[in-house]
């Protein structure tokens, strides 16, 4: 995993504003805590800058960090920090996260990363040709029983193989995604095939 910095200053833009909706939205996340404890909002509303922005640019850490009377330090070390904040500029249509930690790895990750490579680019967090896709590897994502598994923006797409993922792939470049979560015969992180304990009851 790389080191994560803002993006160079050249591609940084002056400025980040909420949408009046968004702002809106934020004032209600700051009013579910305390008086004081604003600043607890930080994560979900710098999700809200990615979401309107399609990454998180300086401008707009400064402006999440204004919003709850934060340190501009504060708020940048929490966008540094958590890999679900994109901090340059990403694909278009999905930036893909693919996870490389252990259990992934043992289970394939090296092989979504190698479609990732080929289709998309052969560099981590460089954009497609088309400016459609992005991808780069992170830390483990929570989701290891289901390995292999990549998140794309807040959804996590599981128990892949290089043909599934190619096919999440596809859904995005379509606009029409698939359905997030295993994709294989498995409900949710149950067994893969379907229980395989308590399948009797005794009689007494
Ligand atoms: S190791 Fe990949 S989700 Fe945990």
């Amino acid at each position: 995993m790389a080191v994560r910095r803002l993006a160079p200053k050249e591609i940084q833009p002056a400025s980040f504003a909420f949408s009046a909706e968004n702002l809106a939205w934020a004032k209600k996340q700051m009013e579910k805590f305390p008086p004081g404890r604003q600043q607890s909002a930080v994560i979900s509303i710098l999700w809200r800058a990615q979401e309107q922005n399609g990454w998180v640019s300086e401008a707009a850490i400064r402006a999440v960090a204004d919003l709850l009377g934060m340190a501009y330090i504060r708020v940048l070390e929490v966008a540094t920090f958590y890999t679900m904040f994109l901090l340059e500029p990403v694909g278009k249509k999905a930036h893909v996260q693919v996870c490389g930690t252990t259990p992934c790895m043992l289970r394939g990750a090296g092989e979504l990363i190698e479609v990732c490579k080929h289709r998309i680019h052969h560099d981590p967090m460089h954009l497609s040709d088309d400016g459609d896709f992005s991808w780069e590897e992170v830390e483990c994502l929570g989701a290891c029983v289901n390995a292999p598994m990549a998140m794309i923006a807040k959804d996590v797409y599981e128990d892949l193989t290089p043909a599934s993922f190619n096919k999440v792939l596809d859904g995005f470049a379509s606009g029409k995604p698939v359905k997030p979560g295993p994709q294989i015969d498995r409900q949710f992180a149950a067994p893969a095939g379907g229980a395989r304990t308590l399948k009797t009851v005794e009689s007494k």
